[in-house]
């Protein structure tokens, strides 16, 4: 199975994580997971962008030293992240030393290299993004998304950005993959039809001193994108002197897939790989571009604007595991998607606790109730839902590993479910067991149905890990393992450990069926 190294954006320490940091992460996670199940060698890395106007601002107006209060979020987004079960590898600071060293390590190769050169510009700013409009990227003198800019004028250093077009343009043309979803790409193709500008990279410490400084001018701190964009691979262990990180960088760069919202979908695909190909440094293998989270006004949910659900406030009504379901399904690839407590509801009680939670519930009601609490021996199975669940094990794998679209591969699972509780029901197996002429009929049911529950609750444990290795013990009575649901994907559907165990088990419901908001 193939390496990975899987990135979510660094966020902006100016405000506790929402929604739309949430969902990011949560992604990114379950994809680690699921390739970690398929067996491949993954590094995950989130973390905190740290320098920048915004985060200065945010420092000033409580007062404390810009570095206190990145270290505070820290603890905050950390702790968020934990709760949500996000297994990273690497939580990354865009303030530590070694990061810094790469960063200033890079300017200066490119300030030798001559794709560096100062300049006097006069130009928009805005705050909020972090970003330089030019004058004909305004519309009614705000940014595309809406924003307030500052006409600023000053000398700065310029990244010669505009002489990498064309290599771009080919590059994104050759490699049909680059950037994801489609309607992305072609995005990007559009904007890349117009003339490039070179990217200004520096500002006056007299106006902002929070940032890498040039090594080439003591004036000037380097802008906190071209700053942020190095995370990904020194976080990774590129030029690091430390040999197991060098190494894990070698191995693993090539293999490098950035998840970003739609919103960072330019400086990603524009700046990033501009600033890769001038620092002769391989470009990632994949950038995947979400869309974004709307309130069910359509209105987006930005922190800066005030509108914060935040995602912790959901986690106490639905649990943390439905809530990164319901994040996971909900949203097509590309589109965007409406959040509401409602909708989040309507979705969880649908899905986990009545279409697989009342399967299992019946399932093993019926073993505590006809087979003396245990479970049957090893027999017959019904082969058209095994038939199913085969496809159902590989095109799931498919449409996660090379698609990524997991919300149709969640899609699938739970119409398999349909269909597995259509068969449950009108095979009437209580009806079955009852007599003894039709009781071997009723424990194929029972059976069939268990080898399904046994291969969903694997085929969910990225997305539910807890709750799913909560299942796999209900199932499998005597398992030494701790966490039967998370070892190698299965694929074969006669492994079965547990048939003619004792179960003890009281049948509890895996999921609520109401919730209260
Ligand atoms: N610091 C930059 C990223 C630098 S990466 C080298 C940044 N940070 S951010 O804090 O603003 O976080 C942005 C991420 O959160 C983006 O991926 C963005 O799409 C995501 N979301 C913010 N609001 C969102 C929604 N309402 N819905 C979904 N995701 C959205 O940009």
């Amino acid at each position: 199975m193939n390496n990975l190294f899987l990135t979510t954006p660094i966020f902006y320490p100016n405000d506790v994580p929402h929604i739309g940091h949430a969902y990011t992460t949560i992604l990114a996670d379950i994809l680690a997971r699921y390739h970690r199940l398929f067996g491949g060698d993954v590094f995950f890395m989130t973390g905190l962008d740290c320098h920048g106007q915004k985060i200065q601002e945010a420092a000033d107006k409580r007062a404390i030293s810009p570095d206190s209060h990145v270290n505070e979020m820290k603890d905050r987004f950390c702790a968020v992240w934990e709760k949500l079960n996000i297994t990273y590898d690497r939580f990354m600071m865009t303030t530590e030393p070694y990061h810094k060293e790469v960063v200033s390590k890079c300017l200066a190769a490119l300030y030798e290299k001559g794709d560096i050169y100062k300049a006097s510009y006069e130009g928009w700013y805005c705050v909020s993004e972090e970003i330089f409009y030019p004058e004909k990227d305004l519309i009614d003198g705000k940014t595309p998304s809406g924003k307030d800019v500052v006409k600023i004028t000053e000398s700065n250093y310029f990244f010669k950005m505009g002489s990498y077009q064309q290599q771009l343009i080919d590059y994104i043309n050759a490699n049909p993959k680059f950037i994801y979803p489609e309607s992305r790409r072609n995005e990007v193709l559009g904007f890349l039809k117009q003339p490039l500008e070179d990217l200004c990279i520096s500002r006056p410490k007299s106006r902002l001193s929070w940032g890498v400084d040039l090594p080439f001018d003591p004036d000037f701190v380097t802008y906190v994108w071209f700053d942020a964009l190095l995370n990904y691979p020194s976080g990774l262990g590129y030029l690091s002197e430390d040999s197991t990180e060098r190494h894990r960088y070698e191995k693993l760069w090539g293999d490098t897939i950035h998840i970003i919202g739609k919103d960072i979908l330019m400086t990603h695909c524009v700046y990033w790989p501009t600033m890769l190909m001038a620092l002769e440094i391989p470009l990632p293998r994949r950038i995947v571009a979400h869309g974004w989270w709307l309130n069910s006004d359509g209105g987006k949910m930005s922190k800066s604007e005030g509108k914060v659900i935040r995602p912790l406030d959901m986690v106490d009504v639905v649990g943390v595991e439905p809530l990164r379901y319901f994040l996971a399904r909900g949203m097509r690839l590309g589109l965007d998607a409406s959040f509401s407590p409602d909708e989040v509801i309507k979705r969880v009680s649908a899905d986990l606790a009545n279409n697989l939670g009342n399967l299992v519930s019946r399932s093993l009601s019926l073993v505590a109730k006809y087979c003396g609490d245990t479970l049957p021996e090893q027999g017959s199975i019904v082969s058209g839902i095994n038939l199913g669940l085969d496809t159902l094990i590989t095109s799931v794998k498919t449409m996660i590993v090379d698609d990524l679209t997991l919300d149709l591969a969640l899609e699938k699972v739970f119409l398999f479910l349909n269909d597995v509780n259509k068969y449950f029901n009108d095979a009437k197996p209580w009806s079955l067991l009852k007599s003894e002429e039709t009781r071997e009929n009723g424990l194929e049911v029972l059976r069939t149905t268990l080898v399904v529950i046994d291969k969903i609750a694997q085929i969910l444990s990225p997305v539910m890990p807890e709750k799913m290795a909560e299942l796999a013990r209900t199932i499998h009575p005597n398992s030494k393992s701790d966490n039967a649901a998370s070892s190698n994907w299965q694929v074969e559907l006669s492994v079965f450990a547990a048939w003619g165990q004792k179960w003890a088990g009281e049948v509890q419901p895996l999921f609520p069926k109401d919730y209260e908001i």
